[in-house]
C-alpha cells in the first residue's frame, strides 16, 4: 500500500471538512450545544464533519473499517485488516466557547498498529501527518520531537479529563511537582493537537489519561515518527490506543518525568 500517497488523499479530505468547520465557527451559537455526559460536548458541527469523513475515507480505501467518535456503532475492531479512527473536531468544548484550537484527527490502523495519521488543526491551517517508516511532516516540511535534554527547558502539555476516575490527587501532585522544575505547563483542549506540537517540539513532553483512541492514534504515529516516545504510564509502548493513557516525549525528557508520573499514578 502507498501510505505517502494515502496521506496525501487523507489530507485533501481533512482540508475540505476543515472548511466547513471553519464556516460553521463563525456563526456558532452555544444555545446549539448538545450533551453527552457532563461536560462532554457535541454540536451538529461534529456530526457533519464526521459523516463528511466517513464517506470520503470509504470511497478511498472501500476495504476499510471505523472506529468513530460520534457514531455509536463504530467503536470496536472488526476483522477487516484497515480500521480508520477518526475524531472529526477535537476540541469540541474550545470550538462552543469560541476559542480556536481544535483539529480533525485521521489514523489508519492495519491490525492494531497506526501506519498513516493526519492532524490538522483547523483555524491556523496547519496540517500534521506521518506514514509507518515515512518520518513526520507539518505543511510539507519534515519535523522531529524537541532536542532539549532538561526539565528546565522544557514546557509540559496536559490535560484535564471530562471524568475523573479518582485520578485527580494524584494528577494534582504530579502537576505540583512538574511546574516548578519546567518553564511551565499549557493545556490546550485538543489531544491531538498537543501531541502534534509535541511532535514538532512545541511541547517537550504531553500527558494524559481517560482518553479515547480516536483522541491520539494519528498524534502516536506523529510522535513516533518525529523520533518521539509515545508510551502509557507504566513504560510500555504497545496497545497504547486503548489504554487511555499517555505519556510522549523525547527519550530524555520521557525517563525524566515517567518516574513523577509513574510514582504518583500507581
Ligand atoms: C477532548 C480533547 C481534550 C481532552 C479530552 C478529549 P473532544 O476531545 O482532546 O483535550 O482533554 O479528554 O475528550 O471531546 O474535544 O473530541
Ligand atoms: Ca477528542
Ligand atoms: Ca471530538
Amino acid at each position: 500500500m502507498n501510505l505517502k500517497g494515502i496521506c496525501q488523499q487523507v489530507i485533501a479530505i481533512c482540508q475540505a471538512v476543515g472548511q466547513f468547520i471553519r464556516q460553521e465557527y463563525q456563526n456558532f451559537d452555544k444555545n446549539q450545544t448538545e450533551y453527552k455526559g457532563a461536560n462532554d460536548l457535541v454540536s451538529y458541527v461534529d456530526k457533519t464533519a464526521e459523516r463528511m469523513l466517513v464517506e470520503q475515507l470509504a470511497q478511498l480505501l472501500p476495504q476499510a473499517g471505523f472506529i468513530t467518535e460520534e457514531n455509536p456503532d463504530n467503536k470496536q475492531l472488526t476483522d477487516k485488516e484497515f480500521h480508520w479512527i477518526i475524531d472529526p473536531l477535537d476540541g469540541t468544548t474550545n470550538f462552543i466557547h469560541q476559542i480556536p484550537i481544535f483539529s480533525i484527527s485521521v489514523g489508519l490502523l492495519q491490525g492494531e498498529e497506526v501506519v498513516a495519521g493526519v492532524v490538522l488543526s483547523v483555524m491556523q491551517n496547519e496540517v500534521f501527518y506521518a506514514w509507518k517508516g515515512g518520518g513526520a511532516f507539518l505543511n510539507g516540511r519534515a519535523i522531529q520531537v524537541s532536542s532539549s535534554q532538561e526539565l528546565k527547558t522544557s514546557l509540559i502539555a496536559t490535560g484535564f479529563p471530562y471524568k475523573y476516575k479518582g485520578q485527580l490527587p494524584a494528577h494534582l501532585r504530579i502537576l505540583g511537582e512538574i511546574m516548578p522544575q519546567t518553564r511551565g505547563l499549557r493545556r490546550l483542549g485538543s489531544a491531538a493537537m498537543d501531541l502534534a506540537y509535541t511532535a514538532c517540539g512545541r511541547f517537550e513532553a504531553y500527558f494524559e489519561y481517560n482518553l479515547q483512541p480516536w483522541d491520539i492514534a494519528a498524534g502516536i504515529l506523529l510522535v513516533r515518527e518525529a523520533g518521539g516516545i509515545a508510551t502509557n504510564f507504566a513504560h510500555q509502548e504497545n496497545n497504547l490506543l486503548f489504554t487511555g493513557e499517555i505519556l510522549a516525549a523525547n527519550p530524555t525528557i520521557h525517563a525524566l518525568l515517567s518516574p513523577i508520573i509513574s510514582q504518583n499514578f500507581k
